[in-house]
């Protein structure tokens, strides 16, 4: 059976030994609960479900069901990781989904911040439901909850709802095999079950995804700016070594145009945002000060090669007053 609560005495797991001793003992737990009946698990890519996905894959290989909804927000290349290293690599039985149509489609012309995140919220559980429906024999339902999720919906801070929220018709026993887990163990864990450094460590994404990066009503257009954009970003924060550094750092493009001029023309384009954060809480961030050959040359690659942008412009705002995300 699942450990419901994390043992007050718990040893922070903090080493390889202590990582592979937790493994081995969930792959036991997950046998145990599961037998040898067949999970479902929603595999959003991120660190959370990631492990989660491959203890599972450890303890009951193809008897886990890892659904993949691409909606259209993920970064540029997520799915093609989570294909590469769930499905290739660990040889997970993963069904993708591509649901992009549906879910931009949905948001077309919708621009209030809470409408975009409840359509979004909304679609993914039709998706994910649609999928559950279509197969047979599920009894489980696999989840990446961890540790302080729970401590944060006791504490009343916030209702931790992962992949919950499924409509009556589909309920399963739940699974969490790192529920009773701190982030930093969550990693540990990934890392020693041999998970790629950049899905392990990745900075924090919302489940909202580019949708809140690009504020107000989402163009494809505008969105391929702000996916193109922060992949820029990301490749050269990783080449100045701030990847594994800076707590938080995306790009986004607001809904406004300003003139510019490339080879001699007008151009009538967006700007592009860069914001650079740390803290320890997300209750209070502070503004991380790029070096300024990093913002020129920033500056220079995404105005030339992201289609749309003939400005960048850096967030220099803490938290309070701004808050990390635009929506
Ligand atoms: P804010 O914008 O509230 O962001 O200062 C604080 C942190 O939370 C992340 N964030 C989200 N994460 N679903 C998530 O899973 C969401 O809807 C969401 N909104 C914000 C944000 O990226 C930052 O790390």
């Amino acid at each position: 059976m699942q450990l419901l609560r994390r043992p007050e005495n718990m040893a922070r797991i903090n080493t390889s030994e202590l990582a592979k001793a937790y493994i081995d003992e969930q792959i036991r737990a997950i046998r145990e609960q599961v037998g040898d009946k067949k999970v479902l698990l929603a595999l959003s890519g991120g660190v959370d479900s990631s492990v989660c996905a491959a203890l599972l894959i450890k303890a009951i290989g193809k008897n886990l069901v890892c659904v993949h909804v691409n909606h259209g927000l993920l970064r540029k290349g997520e799915p093609e990781q989570v294909i590469k290293v769930f499905k290739e690599e660990l040889g997970a039985n993963l069904i993708y989904v591509d649901a992009v149509d549906r879910f931009l489609d949905k948001l077309a012309g919708v621009s209030d911040p809470e409408q975009k995140r409840h359509i979004i919220g909304a679609e993914f559980i039709d998706v994910f439901a649609e999928q559950a429906r279509a197969l047979d024999g599920i009894e489980f339902l696999g989840q990446g909850t961890i540790w302080p999720d729970i401590l944060e919906s006791e504490a009343g801070i916030k209702a931790h709802h992962n992949a919950g929220g499924l409509p009556d018709d589909l309920k399963f026993e739940l699974v969490e095999p790192v529920r009773i887990l701190f982030k930093d163990e969550v990693r540990m864990v990934g890392k020693e079950l041999g998970l790629p450094d950049n899905m392990v460590f990745r900075q924090p994404f919302p489940g909202p995804g580019l949708g809140v990066r690009c504020p107000g009503a989402i163009t494809r257009d505008r969105l391929e700016a702000v996916r193109e954009s922060d992949a820029i970003l990301r490749e050269e924060f990783e080449k100045a070594g701030l990847a594994g550094k800076v707590w938080q750092y995306f790009t986004v493009v607001p809904d406004f145009k300003s003139t510019g001029v490339t080879d001699g023309k007008r151009t009538f384009n967006w700007p592009c945002i860069i914001r650079a954060i740390n803290t320890t809480d997300v209750m209070e961030v502070t503004v991380e000060h790029l070096p300024a050959e990093l913002i020129d040359h920033l500056a220079s690659r995404i105005t030339s090669e992201v289609p749309g942008i003939n400005r960048v412009l850096f967030d220099y705002t803490p938290k309070p007053p701004a808050t990390v995300e635009y929506e």
